[in-house]
Formats: structure tokens, sequence, C-alpha cells
């Protein structure tokens, strides 16, 4: 019944577990020796970060961090509001945060920002998705799992209006669902 309003698939149920993989074989790897805090940046990176955390072969810690930046619409309000900070201090750790999506880049770069004042000893950016046309702000990207085009996608945690996280594949939604 959700697929009604999905114009077209853009990541499977199997592509999205074949790259996760990757990126998570990419970590392991360059954080040998290490140990990490995994940062969800809820809600979205829910479904990412259960998967990712799972096929990452290196011991870690996760915590959660809220913001909201959108209202019920499609595009960034720019004004960034942290609703959940995190459970425990980052200073001098290994942190990766962990996101769905990357878009204007208004809510990595100010939350980015605000996680390197409380010193950890490094800080990277792990992203399921890109979408670099709609960038207003640089954000330096470490593991990115697909670039997209200029689209409003749901699923696999993504939603719209706080619905279709549920969808287990990644897909465009259809501009009538949400007016456009
Ligand atoms: P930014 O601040 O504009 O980079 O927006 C980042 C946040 O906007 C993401 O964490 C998502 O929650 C949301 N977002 C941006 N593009 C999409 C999309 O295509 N589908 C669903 N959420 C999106
Ligand atoms: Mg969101």
């Amino acid at each position: 019944m959700l697929e009604k309003d999905i114009q077209e698939v853009l990541f499977s149920q199997q592509q999205l577990a074949e790259r996760v993989d990757q990126i998570a074989q990419e970590i392991t790897r360059d954080y040998a020796g290490k140990e990490i805090v995994l940062i969800s940046v809820l809600r979205g990176s829910f479904v990412f970060m259960a998967d990712l955390c799972r096929r990452i072969d290196l011991p870690c810690t996760i915590d959660f961090m809220s913001v909201s930046s959108y209202g019920k619409g499609t595009s960034s309000s720019g004004q960034v509001q942290i609703t959940k900070d995190l459970s425990g201090d980052i200073s001098g750790k290994h942190i990766l945060v962990v996101e769905d999506i990357l878009d204007s880049g208004n809510t990595l770069s100010y939350l980015l920002k605000l996680l390197e004042q409380r010193a950890p000893a490094s800080i990277r950016l792990c992203t399921l998705l890109d979408k670099p046309e709609r960038r207003v702000k640089p954000v330096e990207v470490h593991y990115s799992g697909f670039t997209i085009p200029d689209a409003f996608v749901v699923g696999y945690g993504l939603d719209y209006a706080e619905h279709y996280r549920n969808l287990p594949y990644i897909g465009i939604l259809k501009p009538e669902v949400y007016g456009g």
C-alpha cells in the first residue's frame, strides 16, 4: 500500500545491503586498532545505522542525537535545533557521524562544528545518500553510499512528514504526494 506513492525505486534492498557492506568494510579497515563512537543523527539514520554497525568489525559504542531543520516540507529551513543531545562525553574519542542524507548541508555543517568543540580525537562523516546539487554549505564527507539527483526520496529511514521510513528500499516520492 505504500508503493502507490513511489514514482521510482532508486535502490533496492539488495543494492542497499551490498553498499552498506562495502562502507562497513572501508570503516573497519580505516579504523583498524582503534575504538570508535558511532553517532546516529535521528531519526532518518536509524535504519542505516542499525545495518551499518552490524557490519563493522571494530570495538564501538553507539550514541544518538536528534536535530530538526525541517517542518513538514521538503526543503531545509536553515534553522537547526538540537532536540536531543548525546548521552556520552566524546572528548578524546574517534567519532563517526552517521547520517541518512546530505542535502543543503545546513544540518551537518552546524552539527559537525558543534561536535568539534567537544574535542574528539577525530571526527568523520558517513552519509548514505548525497545530493551535491543542493549544497548551500560545504561539508566534508568521508564515506558516502550513493550520490543522487535532486529528487525527494523516502524509505530505509527517510521520511516525508514522518511517513515512509519503514519502506525497505529507497524510492522517489511522487510529487503529487507533497503537492510538488
Ligand atoms: P540539510 O540540512 O538540507 O542537508 O538536510 C538534511 C536533512 O534533511 C536530512 O537529515 C533529512 O532528514 C532531510 N532530507 C533532505 N533531503 C531529503 C529527502 O530527499 N528525503 C527525506 N529527507 C530529506
Ligand atoms: Mg529527516
